[in-house]
Order: C-alpha cells, then sequence, then structure tokens
C-alpha cells in the first residue's frame, strides 16, 4: 500500500490548524497531501475550521453555522497562535481548492457532519470539487458514516474513508458495504492485525494522528498513510530509514 504523509489541519504543530499558512507550509515540507475539516456558515458555505465553535481558533465565539460567511470571515484565526499569524482568516473550501489545484497535493476533506447535521454539507462539498476537477486527488471522510452514504449516492466518482475512533468488527467489510475504499483508524485502534487484513484485500490504512517519531516509522514501513501535525519530521523520517 502507499504510504503517504497527510499534514493533518496542514502543519499544525507550527502554524494555526486550517489556515491557509498552514497549507502552505505542509506543502513547503514535502507533505503528500493535507487534510482538513469543512463545516457549512448560517448562509451555507463551507468553511475550513475543526471546532463546531470559533472559540478556541479565533478571537470571536459561537457556533460556526450561526454566522455567516461575511461575519466569520471579520476574524482572526491567527493570533490565538502566535501574533506574528494576527489577521489570518478562517478560509473557505473554495479558496483552497483554488490554490491547492496548482499543487501536486492530495486532499483529504473532513465532513464535521456529526452534531450539528448541515444538510447541504455534502452537496456543496461535491459541487466545489467537481468545479475544480478534483476528483482524483480527493479524499472524503467522516466519523458521521451515513454522511458518507450520502456522498456516496451523490458522487459515486468519489471517494470515501471511514474514520473511526472505537474498535470496528471487521471494518474492511464494513467499509465496502458502506461504499467506503479506505479506512481512517484513530491511532491506538490501529492494530498490526487491522493493518495486515486492510492490506491483504488493498484497502488503504490512513492512521490519525501520528506525531510521534517512532510510531511514524513503524506505520509507513508497515505500508500504512498517516496524517501528522509535524510533517517536516514525518518527510525526513521517511527519507532517512
Ligand atoms: O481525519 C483525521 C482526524 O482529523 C480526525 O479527527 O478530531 O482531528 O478531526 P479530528
Ligand atoms: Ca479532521
Amino acid at each position: 500500500m502507499e504510504a503517504l504523509i497527510f499534514a493533518h489541519r496542514g502543519s499544525s504543530k507550527t502554524h494555526p490548524e486550517n489556515t491557509m499558512p498552514a497549507f502552505q507550509a505542509a506543502l513547503e515540507s514535502g507533505a503528500d497531501g493535507i487534510e482538513l475539516d469543512v463545516q457549512l456558515t448560517k448562509d451555507h458555505v463551507p468553511v475550513v475550521i475543526h471546532d463546531l465553535t470559533v472559540d478556541r481558533t479565533t478571537d470571536g465565539e459561537g457556533f460556526v453555522m450561526n454566522y455567516t460567511y461575511k461575519d466569520i470571515q471579520s476574524l482572526d484565526a491567527g493570533s490565538w497562535f502566535d501574533s506574528t499569524f494576527e489577521g489570518i482568516r478562517i478560509p473557505s473550501l473554495e479558496e483552497v481548492m483554488k490554490w491547492i489545484k496548482g499543487t501536486h497535493l492530495k486532499l483529504n476533506i473532513e465532513l464535521k457532519n456529526g452534531y450539528p447535521r448541515f444538510p447541504e454539507l455534502e452537496e456543496k462539498v461535491i459541487a466545489l470539487i467537481r468545479q475544480f476537477e478534483m476528483e482524483e486527488r480527493v479524499i472524503l471522510s467522516s466519523f458521521n458514516h451515513y454522511s458518507l452514504v450520502e456522498t456516496k449516492r451523490l458522487a459515486p466518482e468519489l471517494e470515501t474513508a471511514v474514520l473511526f475512533m472505537e474498535g470496528l468488527y471487521e471494518p474492511w467489510d464494513y467499509a465496502e458495504h458502506i461504499g467506503a475504499r479506505a479506512l481512517h483508524p484513530y491511532l491506538p485502534v490501529a492494530v498490526p492485525e487491522l493493518i495486515q487484513v486492510a492490506s491483504s484485500k488493498n484497502m488503504p490504512v490512513r492512521v490519525f494522528t501520528v506525531n510521534g517519531p517512532e510510531q511514524m516509522k513503524q506505520l509507513l514501513k508497515a505500508g500504512c498513510s498517516i496524517f501528522t501535525d509535524d510533517p517536516e519530521t514525518a518527510v525526513s523520517i521517511r527519507r532517512n530509514w
């Protein structure tokens, strides 16, 4: 299996997560792809932010879903991390797509569609993927597997991947059942048996979030892809083993 390095929320160890500087740094680190989180604003614009509220990663407060795109753009999404990033904004998915189109990077879009449920999220995200003709480079994942089924129904050509944090019984069969092509397990449940069986079935395993150098090495060597906050270290490990 292809052992790829995805920058988790961009190069989020050194830059404010899910922002353009974090994605640019990921590109410069030599990562193969980036991972980001998507939700909808009040006026249904897909924006890139992890938490349900803007409290932790901006100077504002309240739920993302209660902000219009214009209002969310006025927030500072950089200063909380470091004052050198003052004035950095929450990007729209469209802005990221425009930028990534000109790179070689793969893009894992995590649909943050648990609670609250954004009924139009799949549709809006798929429209952007098609608009930028990024079908071959995008992976859509979610902890909400209903969202993955809906994505597959609307866009059978796209790759979906099952995100999970607990032990799933025979996850390769479950993934196939819901039309997903890959498994994205949480590090503690990415046990050797899972990796071995999935590999024998040619089902990619991409593990989150892997920040320890030894674990990076072990998983990459075992043919797993990883999501890491620190792609620079992962790339240098892969380059030097
Ligand atoms: O997609 C992998 C990982 O990002 C899922 O967890 O909470 O970091 O979005 P979280
Ligand atoms: Ca994520």
